[in-house]
């Protein structure tokens, strides 16, 4: 821990007398107030980053910050270099020379099952001199699946970022390793006699955050990232460090490579075991492996099995992509008497997770048509069971992809699942081929397309995506209708995918007005549906009309168009048609609507079969005026919530979750999802469990029932 819990109450009180800008900060230096708005902030940052329990909520943070940097804008020259706001220089860029490690980054040598790991042990016991029979403790933390980097400091400063290019020489990055927020751009070495040290780490990214990044990309309709590692590796080698700090990387440090005292002796040697040089790094405020869950320090090979086979068990679950566990001898003597070859330490082992690759043959290539036209190829290959699943199809984005990885009919293919990721190809064994592969030909026309008429696709400027420009192909409208009654959009309680493909393929469906005049009857009589599901599909659909304008903005697919923008238009028009008249100024004038989503609506509105589309659902009793729901809110601004945080845990009896949220939110209450020293009200409904437990024990936070909650609400 880098901090005691005197220490982090301290600072805690103090980052409120700073919020609160009270007396007796005013009457403090200038040059205390930005020492220790810094001490505040990087305080704060540890519990965000590295403890992931944050005790301010974003606003508070900001303004923290906020004021540091204007007392720095005031006085230029009291800046520090590791001050928080020096994260991005905006003039240092990263041109990655290559650079010198302190002692070469080695690799590991592998192993895949218990017997290996036995025979690991044994080898370290026979090259030690020790008794097969006696035991050597083994530390034992996850392989992290990112890109390995090292980081210098020298006299308590960064001074260096790298990757480990071949081992020997890396590539200097130091830009971008300052913009990564779990990096602290200080830390008190000299406590512990280090002048000079090599931390070696890993970079890497949540699985979540991997996943967002690429819906926005998808979106947006650039190029995906292939998986976690790739998005990690790939923005630690970005040019420019603003964009790296978006990427959200973390890094979690593993070893010491080298450290040395101010005299130049080898300060590794103050250490006695690999487990207390992490305890350093803890308190010095790095990210490293939790003891307990994350690490364990085994006490001999038997435990170091039991440990790597339960953690695989979990991998899934972990927030991070992790390919194996690390062995290492715990003992730093130990290890220095074993040694290392040119490749790898002979006191440490890599154990592999079960492999998520396979090989297979990529027979074909179909398409698929999205809602905006997108054409996404899809690869077909010989079913191969990859991680427990069968996989036959699998997605190659655009053409580009294609492209790049040069993949052909009748290749061998190496694919790969990442986590919870979806397959992908990493490439084709082009060592296999025999000449009879052959390439893909992307196609110039709409390769789906419903109708006689040949249509060609159009590639935008700056976009990886081909599109179909016809709008009136049933291929699209069919996308555009699973779309318009999902969750996201008309929240049609009941009729997934699978009923809208049905009933497309029953003729009742070619547009989203359809939906609103389906064949009851008819469908009644279907197989696998009775009266009673046909009453409750009618009365969903029934409910739907009735939906406030922004979802019926949302739902009518058009591109850029989503729940934000969509809520800031339908708070500014009485009844939907009046956008058919609205001109770009009208849109740009409204706050965070963009010239893109300005110029797709205006084009949407342009197009007539969409306007006569709306009039008809309008006819058949879609809600196209502004509700109660639409309205700006007007900002609450007294009564027992306002300006508080709130958190719903355990199951409510008299309403879901999510309408609990929405009551507190219209009550003036900031819904978060953790417990911690931000929190002020916690619900509790039946079974509540950890939550109820963790707020009672920090007594800061009012706890209510469900009943109570309501009454306050009224
Ligand atoms: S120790 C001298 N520990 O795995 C010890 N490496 O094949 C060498 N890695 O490129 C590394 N997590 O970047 C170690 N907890 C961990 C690790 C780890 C990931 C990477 C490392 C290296 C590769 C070794």
């Amino acid at each position: 821990m880098k901090y005691s819990s005197a220490e982090q109450k301290s600072l805690v009180a103090r980052s409120k007398a700073y919020l609160a800008k009270t007396d007796e900060v005013a009457k403090q230096t200038v040059v205390d107030q930005m020492s220790q708005l810094q001490e505040l902030i990087v305080f704060h940052e540890w519990r965000y980053y590295i403890q992931n329990d944050p005790l301010l909520s974003d606003f508070e943070y900001d303004q923290l910050f906020k004021q540091l940097e204007a007392l720095e804008a005031a006085h230029p020259e009291l800046v520090r270099p590791d001050s928080p706001t020096q994260r991005v220089s905006s003039d240092v860029g990263n041109d990655f020379p290559s650079v010198d490690h302190l002692t070469p980054m080695l690799s590991l040598a592998n192993s895949y099952n218990a017997e290996d790991l036995q025979e690991f042990d044994q080898q370290v016991k026979r090259m030690l001199n020790i008794d097969a029979d006696q035991d050597i403790a083994y530390a034992v933390e996850p392989k992290f699946d990112g890109g390995s980097i090292a980081l210098v400091y020298e006299n308590d400063q960064l001074a260096r970022g790298a990757t480990r290019g071949n081992g020997q020489q890396g590539e200097e990055m130091t830009a971008n390793a300052r913009v990564i927020r779990s990096v602290p751009l200080s830390a008190e070495f000299s406590k512990h006699n280090i002048a000079k040290v090599e931390l070696r780490g890993e970079v890497i990214i949540r699985k979540d955050r991997f996943e967002d990044i690429n819906r926005k990309r998808q979106e947006a309709g650039l190029s995906l990232f292939a998986n976690p590692r790739n998005t990690a590796t790939g923005g630690l080698r970005m040019k420019d460090p603003k964009e790296v700090a978006e990427r959200g990387l973390e890094a979690f440090l593993y070893t010491l490579g080298f450290a040395e005292d101010a005299n130049g002796n080898n300060a590794l040697e103050n250490f006695d075991t690999h487990y207390e040089s992490l305890y350093m790094l803890a308190k010095l405020g790095f990210k490293v492996p939790t003891d307990g869950t994350e690490r364990k320090l085994c006490k001999n090979i038997a435990e170091v099995v039991d440990f790597c086979v339960n953690w695989e068990k979990g991998r899934e679950a972990y927030p991070y992509e992790v390919d194996g566990m690390v062995v290492k001898v715990n003992d730093r003597r130990l290890q220095e008497r074993a040694g290392h070859t040119s490749h790898h330490p002979r006191w440490a082992i890599a154990y592999k997770f079960a492999a998520k690759q396979a090989t297979t043959t990529l027979l074909d290539v179909e398409y698929q048509v999205g809602k905006i036209g997108t054409i996404t190829p899809v690869a077909k290959t010989e079913p191969v069971s990859l991680a427990g699943v069968t996989i036959s199809s699998i997605s190659l984005h655009n053409e580009d992809f294609i492209n790049e990885k040069d993949l052909r009919i009748g290749d061998q293919v190496l694919i790969e699942r990442a986590g919870d990721v979806i397959p992908y190809i990493v490439k084709a064994m082009d060592d296999l081929r025999d000449g009879s592969e052959q390439p893909i030909e992307w196609p110039k026309n709409c390769p789906i397309n419903f109708t006689e008429e040949v249509i060609e696709l159009i590639r935008e400027e700056g976009e990886a995506a081909w599109r179909c420009p016809n709008c009136v192909c049933g291929a699209q409208d069919l996308q555009r209708i699973i779309f318009h009654v999902s969750k996201a959009a008309m929240d049609i309680d009941g009729m997934g995918r699978r009923y809208v493909e049905l009933f497309y393929e029953y003729g009742w469906l070619r547009t989203m007005a359809d939906v609103y005049r389906l064949p009851y009857d008819e469908i009644a009589q279907m197989e696998g549906f009775g009266s009673k599901s046909v009453e409750n599909l009618r009365s969903s659909i029934e409910q739907a009309k009735l939906s406030p304008m922004w979802r019926v903005l949302v739902s009518l697919s058009v591109h850029h168009l989503g729940k934000r923008s969509a809520k800031l238009l339908a708070a500014e028009v009485d009844h939907m048609m009046e956008l058919a008249d609205w001109t770009e100024e009208d849109f740009l004038a409204i706050k965070d609507i963009g010239p893109t989503v300005a110029k797709n609506v205006m084009a949407w509105f342009g197009v007539q079969r969409n306007v006569q589309q709306l009039r008809l659902m309008e006819e058949l009793g879609v809600n196209l005026s502004q509700t109660e729901d639409d309205k700006p809110k007007a900002a609450v601004t007294e009564g027992p919530f306002v300006g508080k945080t709130i958190l719903f845990t355990g199951s409510l009896q008299q309403m879901s979750r999510k309408e609990a949220q929405e009551k507190a939110a219209a009550a003036g209450a900031k819904n978060i999802s953790a417990v911690s020293g931000n929190l002020n009200i916690l619900v509790v409904g039946e079974k509540a469990g950890s939550k109820l437990k963790k707020a009672q024990a920090l007594g800061t936070v009012e706890i209510l029932t469900e009943e109570e909650f309501l009454a306050l609400i009224g």
